[in-house]
């Protein structure tokens, strides 16, 4: 009654500030159109000067830079190493050697043998051929893993599967392919040569739109600036025999939605070689969590904060170095937020901090209970016994992987990623409070006896990895098929340098 009062003395006034904010929110909104239109005129300018014709799909950066030298100048700082965050950054890191309980967590799996910390995209390609996890050829000189291997590393990887056909790329061996994918992650994989539109080359991200009933082609291009970055920064899994890339978003995006998907299909990443559980990897599912965010929810894009704005004279484009925001607060985070340098990386650490506390405490329980249900089978448990425990196991472990293999999450989507860690953590004690019932009706007492895996190596000799062997054997491969790659690959001019 009292408000109804209010509006009507007021309502003059009242219809003058509606009016008023509306005309300037169109004003505001006239005015991005505008800053829009005129960034697509300035690209179309750009073109109209190109120096060099791309047609087809040109997997050398070095001719697009011919073009676009501002943009190809700051994607080639992609291989600096320069910078570290407090929990990040373009350097390298050996991961396991800091946290070696995920040894454990891997056993049975090559993520157990090496992992890292990602580093820029320039290293994509010298970095897949230098881990441990793509292995060296064993039995078969071109190694044990698939072509899809190369997925998400190089532009070469879309003109090959033009030429060789999809299903043919990735089902061949991954060696076999290793003279054709020399350039690093680069224009094509993001932009069509005529237009600079930004373009999808990845299959998997069509494919996964198509089933999901949407059209990824007629996306606004605020969605392509995430969209591009989502051909790669997502979660995925190799379908069957001939381990076709797929994306599992059938039934959503969340942790548990992907999580009904591989359960229904049973589909396992591989055996535990301590619990004997069957383990699901998760990859870095980087767009499925930014999304459930509160920058995503309000209409931010990758690119807003990973390829932020940079002028040259009057020349305004996009930087392409893709690196952590905090190198450059001030092109980042400060175009929005009015505060200081130091708030705003404290807003980033203190949602990681707090994500971490309970990521810690994540893996030294999952460790051990991995070793405590090999303390089970080693004490006769049976199969129908120790069903539980390793659904459980399962369960745990894909949330922690989730929310962890997705090095941004704790700042892109803060209370989701709390949300996971919490339930992974619940899910670890459930799994213990199943392997007690289990022992003790195998009458086993006392403490579950743990082994010393206080470092990278001690874990790995626990879980019975020859380390020198496999590494000697990896370095043999390297020295003796790389270089013939790169010879070849220069013949025929695949590469520039
Ligand atoms: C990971 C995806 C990705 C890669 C790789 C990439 N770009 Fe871009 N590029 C973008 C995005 C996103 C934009 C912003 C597009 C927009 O806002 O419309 C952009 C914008 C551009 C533009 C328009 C002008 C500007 O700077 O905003 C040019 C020209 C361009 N890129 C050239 C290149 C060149 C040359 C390469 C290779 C050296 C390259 N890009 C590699 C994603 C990529
Ligand atoms: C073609 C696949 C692909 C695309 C497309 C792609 N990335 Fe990446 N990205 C990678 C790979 C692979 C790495 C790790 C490279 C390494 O460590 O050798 C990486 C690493 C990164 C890093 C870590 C860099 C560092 O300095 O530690 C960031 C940040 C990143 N990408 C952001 C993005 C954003 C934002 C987009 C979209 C604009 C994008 N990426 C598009 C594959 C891709
Ligand atoms: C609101 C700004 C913002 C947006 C938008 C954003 N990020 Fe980030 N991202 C960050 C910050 C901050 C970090 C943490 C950097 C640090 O700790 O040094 C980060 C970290 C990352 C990392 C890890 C980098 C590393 O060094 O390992 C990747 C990969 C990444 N983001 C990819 C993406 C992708 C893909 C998207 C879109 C789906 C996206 N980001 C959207 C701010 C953003
Ligand atoms: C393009 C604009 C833009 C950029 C760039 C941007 N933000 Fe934001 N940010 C927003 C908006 C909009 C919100 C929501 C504000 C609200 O609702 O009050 C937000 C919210 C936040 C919040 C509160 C989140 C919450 O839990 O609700 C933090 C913290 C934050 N931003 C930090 C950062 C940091 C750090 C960076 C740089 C890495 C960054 N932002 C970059 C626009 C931006």
């Amino acid at each position: 009654m009292k408000l109804k009062l209010f509006f009507e003395k007021h309502k003059t006034v009242l219809l003058w500030i509606v009016f008023v904010t509306t005309v300037v929110a169109v004003f505001l909104l006239g005015l991005l159109a505008a800053s829009i239109n005129e960034r697509r005129a300035e690209i179309a300018t750009l073109y109209k000067n190109k120096k060099v014709e791309i047609k087809g799909i040109e997997p050398r950066n070095e001719i697009w830079g011919e073009n676009y030298p501002r943009e190809f100048e700051t994607w080639k700082k992609t291989s600096e190493m320069d910078f570290s965050s407090k929990h990040l950054g373009n350097t390298e890191k050996d991961v396991l050697e800091q946290r070696p309980a995920m040894v454990i967590l891997w056993a049975g799996y090559a993520f157990s043998q090496d992992y890292g910390e990602p580093r820029g995209h320039s290293y994509a390609v010298t970095d897949v051929v230098r881990t441990l996890r793509t292995g060296a050829p064993m039995n078969d000189k071109d190694g044990p893993q698939p072509g899809t291997c190369w997925s998400c590393k190089s532009p070469d990887v879309p003109r090959m599967m033009a030429e060789m056909g999809v299903e043919k790329f990735y089902s061949v061996k991954w060696g076999s392919l290793g003279s054709e994918i020399v350039n690093p992650i680069g224009c094509a994989d993001c932009h069509e040569p005529e237009t600079m539109n930004l373009q999808i080359s990845s299959p998997a991200l069509k494919e996964a739109y198509d089933r999901m009933g949407k059209d990824i082609s007629a996306s606004p291009i605020q969605d392509m600036r995430s969209l591009a970055c989502a051909q790669c920064h997502v979660e995925y899994y190799f379908k069957g025999e001939g381990k076709y890339l797929t994306f599992p978003w059938d039934s959503g995006m969340t942790v548990e939605a992907i999580e009904k998907y591989y359960d229904n299909i049973e589909f396992t990443d591989w055996t535990h070689k301590l619990s004997k559980a069957p383990m699901l990897k998760a990859q870095h599912p980087d767009f499925e969590l930014f999304r459930m965010g509160p920058h995503a929810q309000r209409g931010l894009a990758c690119a807003d904060c990973h390829m932020p704005y940079k002028t040259e004279g009057a020349i305004k484009f996009s930087d392409h170095q893709l690196v952590s925001p905090l190198k450059y607060i001030d092109r980042t985070c400060q175009t929005c937020h009015r505060e200081t340098t130091e708030k705003l990386v404290s807003y980033v650490y203190e949602y990681q901090d707090k994500a971490l506390e309970i990521r810690d405490r994540v893996e030294s329980e999952l460790a051990k209970t991995h070793i405590g249900a090999k303390f089970a089978w080693d004490n006769g448990a049976g199969e129908k016994q120790m069903e539980k425990v390793l659904k459980l196991l399962r369960a745990a472990q894909w949330r922690w992987d989730f929310a962890v293999a997705s090095h941004g999450a704790s700042f892109h989507a803060p209370v989701e990623t709390q949300r996971i860690l919490a339930h992974s953590l619940d899910k670890t004690y459930q799994a213990q409070i199943e392997l007690n019932k289990v022992l003790s009706s195998l009458g086993v007492k006392g403490e579950i006896p743990m082994p010393d895996i206080s470092t990278k190596e001690k874990a790995q000799s626990y879980i019975g990895l020859d380390m020198k062997d496999l590494r000697e054997k990896k370095d043999e491969f390297n020295k003796s098929i790389v270089p013939s790659w790169k010879e070849k690959a220069t013949a025929n001019k695949r590469l520039l340098r």
